[in-house]
Protein backbone atom coordinates (compact mmCIF):
# COMPACT_ATOMS: atom_id res chain seq x y z
CA UNK A 1 0.00 0.00 0.00
CA UNK A 2 1.24 3.37 -0.73
CA UNK A 3 3.14 5.47 2.08
CA UNK A 4 1.42 8.22 4.24
CA UNK A 5 2.72 11.11 4.47
CA UNK A 6 1.88 13.72 6.94
CA UNK A 7 2.47 17.49 6.83
CA UNK A 8 1.53 20.07 9.92
CA UNK A 9 3.33 23.39 11.09
CA UNK A 10 4.07 21.64 14.68
CA UNK A 11 5.12 17.66 14.95
CA UNK A 12 4.52 16.06 18.44
CA UNK A 13 7.25 15.53 20.84
CA UNK A 14 8.22 11.71 19.72
CA UNK A 15 8.09 10.50 23.34
CA UNK A 16 5.41 8.79 24.68
CA UNK A 17 3.14 10.75 26.64
CA UNK A 18 4.68 13.97 26.14
CA UNK A 19 1.69 15.53 24.15
CA UNK A 20 0.16 18.11 26.04
CA UNK A 21 -3.96 18.71 26.21
CA UNK A 22 -5.75 18.02 23.11
CA UNK A 23 -4.73 19.71 20.22
CA UNK A 24 -3.60 18.21 16.49
CA UNK A 25 -0.08 17.65 17.94
CA UNK A 26 -1.56 14.46 19.91
CA UNK A 27 -3.74 13.58 17.66
CA UNK A 28 -2.27 12.92 14.61
CA UNK A 29 0.66 10.86 16.63
CA UNK A 30 -1.85 8.27 17.73
CA UNK A 31 -3.08 7.93 14.65
CA UNK A 32 0.10 7.70 12.71
CA UNK A 33 1.98 5.37 15.05
CA UNK A 34 -1.25 2.77 13.32
CA UNK A 35 -0.54 3.40 9.79
CA UNK A 36 2.90 4.02 10.31
CA UNK A 37 4.44 6.66 7.35
CA UNK A 38 6.25 9.74 7.58
CA UNK A 39 5.96 13.14 9.44
CA UNK A 40 7.17 16.51 8.18
CA UNK A 41 7.13 20.15 9.78
CA UNK A 42 8.87 23.10 11.15
CA UNK A 43 11.36 22.06 13.99
CA UNK A 44 10.12 24.62 16.10
CA UNK A 45 13.95 26.50 15.90
CA UNK A 46 13.97 30.09 14.07
CA UNK A 47 17.24 30.54 12.81
CA UNK A 48 19.48 33.24 11.17
CA UNK A 49 19.75 31.26 7.49
CA UNK A 50 18.05 28.10 6.12
CA UNK A 51 19.60 26.36 3.43
CA UNK A 52 17.09 25.84 0.57
CA UNK A 53 16.15 22.16 -0.27
CA UNK A 54 17.95 22.47 -3.69
CA UNK A 55 20.95 23.80 -2.16
CA UNK A 56 21.32 20.50 0.28
CA UNK A 57 23.88 17.75 -0.84
CA UNK A 58 21.88 15.27 -2.85
CA UNK A 59 20.02 12.35 -0.90
CA UNK A 60 17.14 12.99 1.14
CA UNK A 61 17.70 14.90 4.31
CA UNK A 62 18.95 13.37 6.92
CA UNK A 63 15.78 12.23 9.73
CA UNK A 64 15.30 13.89 12.38
CA UNK A 65 13.80 11.08 14.41
CA UNK A 66 12.46 7.58 14.41
CA UNK A 67 10.02 6.10 16.65
CA UNK A 68 8.35 2.27 15.56
CA UNK A 69 6.83 3.03 12.35
CA UNK A 70 6.62 6.86 12.37
CA UNK A 71 9.99 8.99 10.62
CA UNK A 72 9.87 12.31 11.54
CA UNK A 73 11.63 14.66 9.37
CA UNK A 74 11.42 18.51 9.78
CA UNK A 75 12.97 21.81 8.71
CA UNK A 76 13.80 25.49 10.44
CA UNK A 77 12.22 28.50 9.73
CA UNK A 78 14.08 32.24 9.81
CA UNK A 79 13.28 34.73 12.26
CA UNK A 80 11.51 36.70 9.41
CA UNK A 81 9.24 33.36 7.71
CA UNK A 82 8.80 33.23 11.48
CA UNK A 83 7.20 36.47 11.76
CA UNK A 84 5.42 36.81 8.58
CA UNK A 85 4.03 32.99 8.58
CA UNK A 86 3.29 32.11 11.63
CA UNK A 87 3.03 35.23 14.27
CA UNK A 88 1.79 37.09 11.18
CA UNK A 89 -0.62 35.91 8.95
CA UNK A 90 -1.62 32.29 10.12
CA UNK A 91 -1.95 33.39 14.03
CA UNK A 92 -2.36 37.55 13.32
CA UNK A 93 -4.82 36.98 10.49
CA UNK A 94 -6.51 33.54 9.62
CA UNK A 95 -7.14 32.38 13.42
CA UNK A 96 -9.00 35.36 14.49
CA UNK A 97 -10.83 35.43 11.25
CA UNK A 98 -11.88 31.48 11.39
CA UNK A 99 -12.52 32.00 15.20
CA UNK A 100 -14.47 35.09 13.63
CA UNK A 101 -12.79 37.57 15.82
CA UNK A 102 -12.55 40.26 13.21
CA UNK A 103 -11.69 42.84 15.48
CA UNK A 104 -8.81 40.52 16.62
CA UNK A 105 -7.61 40.27 12.48
CA UNK A 106 -4.88 42.27 11.05
CA UNK A 107 -3.73 41.85 7.26
CA UNK A 108 -0.16 42.68 5.66
CA UNK A 109 0.37 41.89 2.36
CA UNK A 110 3.99 40.78 3.48
CA UNK A 111 3.11 38.84 6.17
CA UNK A 112 0.63 36.16 3.28
CA UNK A 113 3.72 36.52 0.83
CA UNK A 114 5.94 35.46 4.22
CA UNK A 115 2.82 32.59 4.20
CA UNK A 116 2.77 31.24 0.66
CA UNK A 117 6.52 31.95 0.63
CA UNK A 118 6.58 29.21 3.86
CA UNK A 119 4.19 26.73 2.18
CA UNK A 120 6.43 26.94 -0.74
CA UNK A 121 9.70 25.89 1.06
CA UNK A 122 7.40 23.11 2.91
CA UNK A 123 6.69 21.57 -0.77
CA UNK A 124 10.41 22.01 -2.06
CA UNK A 125 11.13 19.69 1.06
CA UNK A 126 8.57 17.48 0.87
CA UNK A 127 9.05 17.22 -3.27
CA UNK A 128 12.27 15.36 -2.11
CA UNK A 129 10.68 13.10 -0.07
CA UNK A 130 7.66 11.66 -1.57
CA UNK A 131 7.62 8.94 -3.88
CA UNK A 132 4.60 9.03 -6.42
CA UNK A 133 2.10 7.01 -5.20
CA UNK A 134 2.38 8.40 -1.79
CA UNK A 135 -0.68 10.07 0.33
CA UNK A 136 -0.25 13.48 1.33
CA UNK A 137 -2.34 14.58 4.22
CA UNK A 138 -2.08 17.96 4.88
CA UNK A 139 -3.31 19.27 8.78
CA UNK A 140 -4.45 22.66 9.49
CA UNK A 141 -4.75 26.42 8.37
CA UNK A 142 -1.15 27.31 8.43
CA UNK A 143 -1.01 24.99 5.05
CA UNK A 144 -3.49 26.24 3.08
CA UNK A 145 -1.39 26.77 0.23
CA UNK A 146 1.01 24.07 0.29
CA UNK A 147 -1.62 21.88 -2.20
CA UNK A 148 -0.92 24.48 -4.99
CA UNK A 149 2.61 24.94 -4.14
CA UNK A 150 3.37 20.76 -4.70
CA UNK A 151 1.68 20.96 -7.91
CA UNK A 152 3.30 23.85 -8.87
CA UNK A 153 6.47 21.57 -8.81
CA UNK A 154 4.74 19.06 -10.64
CA UNK A 155 3.52 16.46 -7.79
CA UNK A 156 0.63 14.37 -8.69
CA UNK A 157 -0.08 12.94 -5.58
CA UNK A 158 -3.26 12.21 -4.02
CA UNK A 159 -3.03 15.54 -1.48
CA UNK A 160 -5.58 16.04 1.58
CA UNK A 161 -6.19 18.88 4.00
CA UNK A 162 -7.86 18.37 7.17
CA UNK A 163 -9.05 21.66 9.11
CA UNK A 164 -8.87 21.93 12.84
CA UNK A 165 -10.27 24.86 13.16
CA UNK A 166 -13.59 25.94 12.04
CA UNK A 167 -14.21 27.37 8.54
CA UNK A 168 -15.68 30.99 8.97
CA UNK A 169 -18.56 31.68 7.13
CA UNK A 170 -18.47 33.60 4.10
CA UNK A 171 -19.27 37.33 4.52
CA UNK A 172 -16.03 37.10 7.90
CA UNK A 173 -13.60 35.14 5.33
CA UNK A 174 -14.50 37.90 3.19
CA UNK A 175 -12.94 40.64 5.50
CA UNK A 176 -9.50 39.20 4.59
CA UNK A 177 -8.67 40.90 1.38
CA UNK A 178 -7.02 37.69 -0.23
CA UNK A 179 -10.09 35.55 0.67
CA UNK A 180 -10.65 34.57 -2.94
CA UNK A 181 -6.42 33.45 -3.02
CA UNK A 182 -6.84 31.19 -0.27
CA UNK A 183 -9.78 28.94 -1.38
CA UNK A 184 -8.50 28.65 -4.62
CA UNK A 185 -5.65 27.41 -3.58
CA UNK A 186 -7.49 25.17 -0.96
CA UNK A 187 -9.00 23.66 -3.61
CA UNK A 188 -5.86 22.75 -5.30
CA UNK A 189 -6.46 19.86 -2.51
CA UNK A 190 -8.00 16.64 -3.57
CA UNK A 191 -9.72 16.05 -0.51
CA UNK A 192 -10.55 18.16 2.37
CA UNK A 193 -12.08 17.47 5.61
CA UNK A 194 -14.09 19.44 8.05
CA UNK A 195 -15.04 19.08 11.31
CA UNK A 196 -18.76 19.93 11.34
CA UNK A 197 -21.00 19.82 8.78
CA UNK A 198 -21.51 23.40 9.37
CA UNK A 199 -17.74 24.15 8.80
CA UNK A 200 -17.97 22.35 5.06
CA UNK A 201 -20.97 23.80 4.22
CA UNK A 202 -19.37 27.33 4.79
CA UNK A 203 -17.14 26.42 2.55
CA UNK A 204 -18.61 25.19 0.01
CA UNK A 205 -21.52 28.50 -0.15
CA UNK A 206 -18.49 30.35 -0.49
CA UNK A 207 -16.73 28.43 -3.36
CA UNK A 208 -20.31 28.68 -4.72
CA UNK A 209 -21.46 32.14 -4.08
CA UNK A 210 -17.84 34.00 -4.84
CA UNK A 211 -16.01 31.35 -7.15
CA UNK A 212 -19.02 30.74 -9.21
CA UNK A 213 -18.71 26.70 -7.92
CA UNK A 214 -21.25 24.00 -7.96
CA UNK A 215 -22.01 21.63 -5.22
CA UNK A 216 -22.27 18.30 -6.52
CA UNK A 217 -23.39 15.16 -5.06
CA UNK A 218 -21.32 13.44 -2.07
CA UNK A 219 -19.82 16.50 -0.97
CA UNK A 220 -18.11 17.52 -4.14
CA UNK A 221 -17.67 20.99 -5.46
CA UNK A 222 -16.04 22.14 -8.69
CA UNK A 223 -14.84 24.96 -8.07
CA UNK A 224 -13.06 27.20 -12.15
CA UNK A 225 -12.51 23.67 -13.82
CA UNK A 226 -11.37 21.66 -10.57
CA UNK A 227 -13.06 18.62 -8.85
CA UNK A 228 -12.50 19.28 -4.83
CA UNK A 229 -14.16 16.39 -2.68
CA UNK A 230 -15.23 17.79 1.11
CA UNK A 231 -16.31 15.62 3.76
CA UNK A 232 -16.86 15.59 7.60
CA UNK A 233 -14.42 14.15 10.04
CA UNK A 234 -15.37 14.76 13.54
CA UNK A 235 -11.59 13.80 14.87
CA UNK A 236 -12.26 11.62 18.18
CA UNK A 237 -9.89 10.21 21.17
CA UNK A 238 -8.70 6.78 22.30
CA UNK A 239 -10.96 6.23 25.08
CA UNK A 240 -9.57 3.28 26.31
CA UNK A 241 -6.09 4.43 26.47
CA UNK A 242 -7.32 7.63 27.88
CA UNK A 243 -8.94 6.55 30.38
CA UNK A 244 -6.31 3.92 31.59
CA UNK A 245 -3.90 6.87 32.01
CA UNK A 246 -6.21 8.48 34.55
CA UNK A 247 -6.68 5.42 36.25
CA UNK A 248 -3.05 4.41 35.87
CA UNK A 249 -2.55 8.22 37.57
CA UNK A 250 -4.02 7.62 40.43
CA UNK A 251 -1.34 7.06 42.96
CA UNK A 252 0.61 9.90 41.50
CA UNK A 253 1.55 12.40 44.00
CA UNK A 254 0.61 15.12 42.10
CA UNK A 255 -3.25 14.08 42.63
CA UNK A 256 -2.39 13.68 46.00
CA UNK A 257 -1.17 17.21 46.56
CA UNK A 258 -3.98 18.41 45.09
CA UNK A 259 -6.48 16.31 46.73
CA UNK A 260 -5.30 17.54 50.20
CA UNK A 261 -5.33 21.40 49.17
CA UNK A 262 -8.80 20.47 47.89
CA UNK A 263 -9.76 19.15 51.42
CA UNK A 264 -12.95 17.96 50.11
CA UNK A 265 -14.05 20.62 48.11
CA UNK A 266 -15.79 19.59 44.86
CA UNK A 267 -13.54 20.36 42.16
CA UNK A 268 -14.21 22.26 38.32
CA UNK A 269 -11.25 22.25 36.02
CA UNK A 270 -10.47 23.84 32.58
CA UNK A 271 -7.93 23.68 30.49
CA UNK A 272 -6.35 25.35 27.31
CA UNK A 273 -4.13 27.01 25.64
CA UNK A 274 -4.21 30.59 26.77
CA UNK A 275 -6.10 32.24 23.76
CA UNK A 276 -8.77 34.59 23.48
CA UNK A 277 -10.95 32.06 21.27
CA UNK A 278 -10.95 29.78 24.39
CA UNK A 279 -13.80 32.02 26.14
CA UNK A 280 -11.51 32.71 29.47
CA UNK A 281 -12.98 35.61 30.00
CA UNK A 282 -16.47 34.99 29.87
CA UNK A 283 -15.94 32.05 32.02
CA UNK A 284 -14.58 33.77 34.62
CA UNK A 285 -17.53 36.57 34.76
CA UNK A 286 -19.80 33.27 35.11
CA UNK A 287 -18.06 31.75 37.88
CA UNK A 288 -17.99 35.15 39.18
CA UNK A 289 -21.64 35.30 39.16
CA UNK A 290 -21.98 31.87 39.94
CA UNK A 291 -20.36 32.50 43.67
CA UNK A 292 -22.15 35.85 43.78
CA UNK A 293 -25.71 34.07 43.42
CA UNK A 294 -25.07 30.54 45.24
CA UNK A 295 -23.49 31.52 48.67
CA UNK A 296 -24.49 27.92 49.70
CA UNK A 297 -21.50 26.51 47.59
CA UNK A 298 -18.60 28.94 49.25
CA UNK A 299 -16.01 27.02 50.49
CA UNK A 300 -17.24 23.95 48.84
CA UNK A 301 -16.00 24.12 45.81
CA UNK A 302 -12.63 25.01 43.72
CA UNK A 303 -12.10 25.98 40.21
CA UNK A 304 -8.89 24.95 38.66
CA UNK A 305 -8.17 26.38 35.37
CA UNK A 306 -5.17 25.24 33.47
CA UNK A 307 -4.06 27.91 30.47
CA UNK A 308 -0.52 27.68 29.55
CA UNK A 309 0.35 30.85 27.98
CA UNK A 310 0.42 30.67 23.85
CA UNK A 311 1.50 32.59 20.91
CA UNK A 312 3.13 34.73 23.65
CA UNK A 313 4.30 37.18 20.83
CA UNK A 314 1.21 38.41 19.47
CA UNK A 315 -0.21 41.15 21.13
CA UNK A 316 -3.92 39.78 21.22
CA UNK A 317 -2.48 36.69 23.51
CA UNK A 318 -0.55 39.45 25.34
CA UNK A 319 -3.85 41.06 26.20
CA UNK A 320 -5.74 38.64 27.15
CA UNK A 321 -2.95 37.36 29.35
CA UNK A 322 -3.35 40.77 31.32
CA UNK A 323 -6.43 40.88 31.53
CA UNK A 324 -7.18 37.34 32.87
CA UNK A 325 -3.95 38.21 35.54
CA UNK A 326 -6.42 41.23 36.88
CA UNK A 327 -9.67 39.04 36.70
CA UNK A 328 -8.05 36.14 38.91
CA UNK A 329 -6.77 38.44 41.18
CA UNK A 330 -9.56 40.24 41.77
CA UNK A 331 -12.34 37.04 41.84
CA UNK A 332 -9.92 35.44 44.40
CA UNK A 333 -9.99 38.92 46.16
CA UNK A 334 -13.69 39.17 46.38
CA UNK A 335 -14.58 36.12 47.72
CA UNK A 336 -11.50 33.66 49.13
CA UNK A 337 -11.36 33.45 52.41
CA UNK A 338 -7.99 32.56 55.11
CA UNK A 339 -9.09 28.70 54.33
CA UNK A 340 -10.29 29.19 50.46
CA UNK A 341 -9.20 30.30 47.20
CA UNK A 342 -12.02 29.85 44.93
CA UNK A 343 -9.94 30.29 41.95
CA UNK A 344 -6.32 28.44 41.14
CA UNK A 345 -5.38 30.05 37.71
CA UNK A 346 -2.21 28.14 36.64
CA UNK A 347 0.20 29.43 33.40
CA UNK A 348 1.69 26.07 32.81
CA UNK A 349 1.46 23.36 30.89
CA UNK A 350 1.14 19.21 31.89
CA UNK A 351 1.83 16.49 29.35
CA UNK A 352 -1.73 14.78 28.83
CA UNK A 353 -1.23 11.69 31.34
CA UNK A 354 -0.79 13.51 34.32
CA UNK A 355 -4.00 15.34 33.54
CA UNK A 356 -5.89 12.54 32.96
CA UNK A 357 -6.41 11.45 36.40
CA UNK A 358 -7.08 15.47 37.31
CA UNK A 359 -9.29 15.09 34.70
CA UNK A 360 -11.14 11.84 36.52
CA UNK A 361 -11.18 13.79 39.76
CA UNK A 362 -12.98 16.82 38.56
CA UNK A 363 -16.44 16.83 39.73
CA UNK A 364 -17.35 19.59 36.51
CA UNK A 365 -15.56 19.97 33.29
CA UNK A 366 -15.85 23.19 32.27
CA UNK A 367 -15.00 23.90 28.08
CA UNK A 368 -16.36 26.83 27.18
CA UNK A 369 -15.04 28.53 23.96
CA UNK A 370 -16.63 31.08 22.08
CA UNK A 371 -15.45 29.16 19.05
CA UNK A 372 -13.83 25.82 18.27
CA UNK A 373 -12.98 23.31 15.81
CA UNK A 374 -13.77 20.26 17.98
CA UNK A 375 -11.93 20.58 20.97
CA UNK A 376 -10.22 17.41 22.10
CA UNK A 377 -10.14 18.92 26.15
CA UNK A 378 -14.28 18.14 26.36
CA UNK A 379 -13.65 14.28 25.15
CA UNK A 380 -10.53 13.66 27.07
CA UNK A 381 -12.84 14.85 30.23
CA UNK A 382 -15.40 12.64 29.27
CA UNK A 383 -12.95 9.66 28.26
CA UNK A 384 -11.30 10.37 31.88
CA UNK A 385 -14.05 9.83 34.13
CA UNK A 386 -14.87 6.43 35.72
CA UNK A 387 -18.38 5.36 34.28
CA UNK A 388 -19.55 4.40 37.88
CA UNK A 389 -19.61 7.90 38.99
CA UNK A 390 -18.79 10.59 36.30
CA UNK A 391 -18.18 13.65 36.62
CA UNK A 392 -20.17 16.45 34.41
CA UNK A 393 -19.76 18.05 31.22
CA UNK A 394 -20.38 22.00 30.79
CA UNK A 395 -20.18 22.53 27.03
CA UNK A 396 -20.24 25.26 24.47
CA UNK A 397 -22.53 25.16 22.06
CA UNK A 398 -19.93 27.07 19.56
CA UNK A 399 -17.39 24.00 19.89
CA UNK A 400 -17.39 21.51 17.53
CA UNK A 401 -17.58 18.91 20.10
CA UNK A 402 -21.16 19.98 21.13
CA UNK A 403 -22.92 17.92 17.61
CA UNK A 404 -21.63 15.07 19.02
CA UNK A 405 -21.76 15.20 22.75
CA UNK A 406 -24.96 16.96 22.90
CA UNK A 407 -25.73 14.57 26.16
CA UNK A 408 -23.18 17.20 27.90
CA UNK A 409 -24.24 20.22 29.74
CA UNK A 410 -24.90 22.58 26.69
CA UNK A 411 -24.50 26.28 27.56
CA UNK A 412 -24.00 29.59 25.32
CA UNK A 413 -20.22 30.91 26.42
CA UNK A 414 -21.64 34.40 26.06
CA UNK A 415 -24.70 33.94 28.53
CA UNK A 416 -23.46 34.60 31.75
CA UNK A 417 -26.07 33.78 33.86
CA UNK A 418 -26.79 30.87 31.68
CA UNK A 419 -23.32 29.40 32.27
CA UNK A 420 -23.29 30.07 36.15
CA UNK A 421 -26.90 28.24 36.42
CA UNK A 422 -25.53 25.03 34.06
CA UNK A 423 -22.26 25.70 36.98
CA UNK A 424 -24.71 24.79 39.68
CA UNK A 425 -26.52 22.10 37.68
CA UNK A 426 -23.14 20.61 37.00
CA UNK A 427 -21.99 20.37 40.92
CA UNK A 428 -25.87 19.58 42.15
CA UNK A 429 -26.55 16.73 39.23
CA UNK A 430 -27.78 13.75 40.35
CA UNK A 431 -25.91 10.38 40.21
CA UNK A 432 -28.21 8.61 38.18
CA UNK A 433 -28.36 11.61 35.49
CA UNK A 434 -24.75 11.90 35.49
CA UNK A 435 -24.28 8.61 34.85
CA UNK A 436 -26.90 8.79 31.72
CA UNK A 437 -25.56 11.24 30.51
CA UNK A 438 -21.87 10.04 30.42
CA UNK A 439 -22.95 6.71 28.51
CA UNK A 440 -24.54 8.44 25.98
CA UNK A 441 -21.24 11.15 25.28
CA UNK A 442 -19.17 7.31 25.64
CA UNK A 443 -20.87 5.68 22.93
CA UNK A 444 -21.03 8.77 20.48
CA UNK A 445 -17.10 9.03 21.47
CA UNK A 446 -16.64 5.69 20.96
CA UNK A 447 -18.07 5.15 17.69
CA UNK A 448 -16.14 8.91 16.08
CA UNK A 449 -13.24 7.07 17.58
CA UNK A 450 -9.53 8.82 16.33
CA UNK A 451 -9.09 5.24 14.66
CA UNK A 452 -12.21 6.38 12.41
CA UNK A 453 -10.99 9.92 11.54
CA UNK A 454 -8.03 8.56 10.29
CA UNK A 455 -9.08 6.04 8.81
CA UNK A 456 -12.40 7.33 7.19
CA UNK A 457 -10.19 10.32 6.09
CA UNK A 458 -7.45 8.59 4.53
CA UNK A 459 -9.38 5.63 2.38
CA UNK A 460 -11.44 8.51 1.20
CA UNK A 461 -8.15 10.39 0.23
CA UNK A 462 -7.00 6.66 -1.16
CA UNK A 463 -9.59 6.13 -2.97
CA UNK A 464 -9.62 8.82 -5.38
CA UNK A 465 -8.46 7.45 -8.75
CA UNK A 466 -6.41 9.96 -11.39
CA UNK A 467 -9.53 9.91 -13.40
CA UNK A 468 -11.68 11.66 -10.71
CA UNK A 469 -9.22 14.08 -9.82
CA UNK A 470 -8.35 17.32 -10.66
CA UNK A 471 -10.46 18.31 -13.83
CA UNK A 472 -14.22 19.15 -13.09
O1 LIG B 1 -6.56 24.16 16.80
C1 LIG B 1 -5.57 24.41 15.90
C2 LIG B 1 -4.19 24.08 16.44
O2 LIG B 1 -3.32 23.84 15.37
C3 LIG B 1 -4.26 22.91 17.37
O3 LIG B 1 -4.39 21.74 16.70
C4 LIG B 1 -3.04 23.06 18.21
O4 LIG B 1 -3.17 22.51 19.46
C5 LIG B 1 -2.90 24.53 18.30
O5 LIG B 1 -3.60 25.11 17.22
C6 LIG B 1 -1.41 24.82 18.33
O6 LIG B 1 -1.07 26.10 18.29
P1 LIG B 1 0.44 26.55 18.10
O7 LIG B 1 1.10 25.55 17.22
O8 LIG B 1 0.34 27.89 17.49
O9 LIG B 1 1.04 26.54 19.47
Amino acid sequence: MSRLVVVSNRVAPITEGEATAGGLAAGVMDALRHTGGLWFGWSGQTVPDVVPPESLPPGLPPAVARSGPVTLYTTDLTQRDYDDYYRGFANGTLWPILHHQTGLARFDWQEFEGYRRVNAHFARHLADLVAPDDVIWAHDFHLLCLAGALRDLGLQNRIGIFLHTPFAAPSVLMTVPVHAELVRALCQYDLIGFQTEGDRTAFADYACRELGGTALEGGAVSVEGRLVRTGVYPIGVDVDALRAEAVAGAGEPQLAALRSGLAGRALMMSVERLDYSKGLRQRFAAYERFLARHSEWHRRVEYLQIAPPSRTDVEAYQAIRRELEGEAGRINGRFADLDWMPLRYLNRSFPRRALMPLYAAARVGLVTPLRDGMNLVAKEYVAAQDPADPGALVLSQFAGAARELDAALLVNPHDEAGVAAALARALAMPLEERRERHAAMLRVMRHNSLERWRDRFVDDLRALSTGERGAA
